[in-house]
Order: structure tokens, then sequence, then C-alpha cells
């Protein structure tokens, strides 16, 4: 038995009429650019996150992009962020002219660790990005504490954490706007690419709106240079759509979370922590092995696919070389990023799936 690692068409072919009336509808109205479909996603996803506003762009690395740029962030300044995260965080930064600087992360939790976070913060410090990690809510609120006492904004990449919660409030409703990315394979999905921003502050939705859209909000005035960064009418409708169904789909994920949890407690494998503050939901699972390349290939061998979430750390990526930092600065992160593996992980993964992901592991001799 092949265990893929994600099945997006198990998942889309429960809800395909669905969809197909959405396809049908902007078909019919040619509403294929923002339009109604987009306006009401924005109103609905804004109302499950908890938040007044939700700007619907293209990617999450245009919500995390425009929520910089709206907030006048540029060259010179510096936004902290992690090395444990995937590429686009920090491209944002540097999209903007901006300087990324890193701040390692905690150990269990994988998030940002607040204990450093007040060492990296400069007079140039503009905004810190907090990412919520495989599906867990970064520790907001000693985070947004340190922040608050020094006036820097924080923006919550929760690309990887649609409805998960912290202390009962959900990803992106925390610090000054939360930033989304609908990738197909998101928790929640376009059928392409997509993103939005929630916040609270209507002056910067606004600006957002501006920014997506060339800097205009009348056809061919333009009140600055902006960008073209509009989420399509199609993917408005489809998400929509995907939306009512995503708090389930969380559920089945957390469901199979644990039986992933039971089946390897007693190996010793390192299994994902939820903190007790959270409500994990499982984007990625990650367990953690002193031979993970070795397990990885025996886990390919017996068909069953698994992801690395991230092999190589940002500030040892050659892209970002110029930051000048060096091997060992970041030692939690690079610690980590040779034990990582990604299992298995999707709504509806079937207990025989989850079965023989484990058996694999099992039969394999490295274990640990
Ligand atoms: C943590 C994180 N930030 C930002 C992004 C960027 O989102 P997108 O691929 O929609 O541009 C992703 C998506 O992969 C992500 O996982």
């Amino acid at each position: 038995m092949k265990v893929p690692f994600v099945d997006l068409k198990a998942l889309h072919d429960e809800i395909s009429d669905e969809l197909r009336e959405v396809f049908d509808r902007v078909l019919n109205s040619s509403a294929f650019v923002l339009g109604p479909e987009v306006q009401q996603f924005e109103r609905d996803f804004a109302a499950y996150i908890g938040t007044d506003h939700c700007v619907a762009v293209n990617t999450g690395t245009a919500a995390l992009h425009l929520a910089l740029a709206a907030l006048d962030i540029g060259p010179g300044d510096e936004v902290i962020t992690v090395p444990h995260t995937f590429i686009a965080t920090a491209e944002a930064i540097s999209a903007v002219g901006a300087r990324p600087v890193f701040v390692d992360i905690d150990p269990t939790s994988l998030t940002m660790d607040p204990g450093l976070l007040e060492a990296a913060i400069t007079s140039k410090t503009r905004a810190i990005i907090p990412v919520d990690l495989y599906g867990q809510v970064a520790d907001m609120d000693a985070i947004q504490e340190i922040a608050d006492r020094h006036g820097i904004p924080v923006i919550e990449d929760a690309c990887q954490a649609h409805g998960a919660e912290y202390k009962g409030r959900k990803a992106g409703s925390f610090g000054i706007a939360g930033c989304f990315s609908f990738y197909p394979g998101k928790n929640l999905g376009a059928c392409g690419e997509g993103g939005a921003v929630t916040t609270n502050d209507a002056e910067l939705a606004q600006r957002i709106r501006l920014w997506r859209d060339h800097g205009s909000s009348k056809r061919y005035e333009h009140i600055f240079p902006g960008l073209n960064m509009r989420m399509e009418g199609i993917q408005g409708g489809i998400l929509s759509v995907k939306l009512k169904y995503l708090d389930r789909w969380n559920d089945e994920r957390r469901s199979a979370a644990k039986e992933y949890n039971i089946a390897l407690s007693d190996t010793e494998f390192g299994i994902p922590t939820e903190m007790p503050y959270n409500r994990h939901v499982y984007h990625l699972y990650v367990i953690q092995s002193n031979n993970r390349d070795l397990l990885r290939e025996q886990l390919a061998e017996a068909g069953i696919e698994s992801g690395l979430h991230y092999p190589t750390p940002l500030h040892l990526q050659e892209a970002y070389r110029f930051l000048g930092y060096e091997k060992g600065e970041f030692p939690v992160t690079e610690r980590i990023k040779d034990r990582i593996l990604s299992l298995p992980m999707y709504p509806g993964i079937k207990p025989e799936a989850i079965g023989r992901v484990v058996s694999g592991l099992r039969e394999s001799c490295y274990v640990g």
C-alpha cells in the first residue's frame, strides 16, 4: 500500500459538485478578478478568524509583503523573524527592502523563542513576524508583551495555521495583522494560489486594499504606485465553499495526529508537542529522529512519502548569505534541521494508511 504525503483529490472529490457550481457562477458572471465571490469570502473569513477585516490577495507571500508595505516598512528597517520557516516569510521582508533579523526557535514548540527576542531588537526594528509553524500558534502573549514595550508592531505569519487557536483565540487574530496562504495543500487551500491579511485596523486594511490593486480605489486613479496582488474570483468562491469544512477537516487532522502520537509513544522518535495553551491543527505532523535520512529512504522504499520542513535554515541559505550569519548562531534550528521528518497528514487519512506509516517506521532498524 502506497501512502501519499497529501491527498487533495479525495478531499475535492467529496465536494466537487459545490466547487463546479462556483466555476459555473464565475463563468456566467465573468467576475474573474476580485468581485462578489472574493468580497463574500473576505466577510466569511474575517468572521471565522474573529477580525473586523480581511483583505484577499493572490498568495501568502503577497499578504506578508503588503502588510509590511502598508506599515511603510522599507530600506534601512529591520524586521525580526525566525530562521526555521519557509523562505517566503523572509522574502516578504526583502521585497520591501528591509533586512531580516533572525531569532532562534524554542526547542519544544519549534516557534519563536520569546526569551531571545528582546536581544535582537535595535533602534531599526520596525516589525516582528512570529510564524505559527506546522499549525501551532507561536507564544503570542509573550511576544506581544515585548513588542508593546518597544512599540513595535507584530505581524503574525499564520500561513500554516488556519483554524488553530491560542488561549481560545484564532490564529490570525493576533498582532496588527495576520497573514494567510491558501496554497492548495494548506489546511484551507484554493484550487490555485491565494492569500489574505486579517486585521482589526480599518486604516491598515484600506491601505492593503489599495496596495493590492495598483494603489487605486477608483479605476485609473492611483494614490501611490502599488502592485497587482488581487485574488481571483474563482478562488474566492472556492475558498468560501471549503471554509465551511475547515473545522471538520482540522478535527480529522487532530484525530490522525492523536493516532500517530499513541502509536509512536513507546518508540524513541520525538513526537510533536501541542503546547498547553494551543489547539494545534497539524498542517504538518513532524517527528524527530537521529537517523532521519536513512529512515526517510526506508519509508520511500516502502512506498511511504514524507517531507522535510525545512532542510536548510534561512540563515544558511545562499539567498541570505549577505546577512553575514554563521553556522552555529541558531543552535536549536540547526540541531533539528537534520532530525525533522514530516509524515503523511491530510483530512480523511485512513487508519490503515496511518498503520502502514507506523509499521514502516517500526520496521526500520534505525529507530530513534
Ligand atoms: C510559513 C509560511 N509563510 C509564508 C508562506 C507563503 O505562502 P504562499 O506560498 O501562498 O506565497 C508559506 C507557504 O508555503 C508558509 O508556509
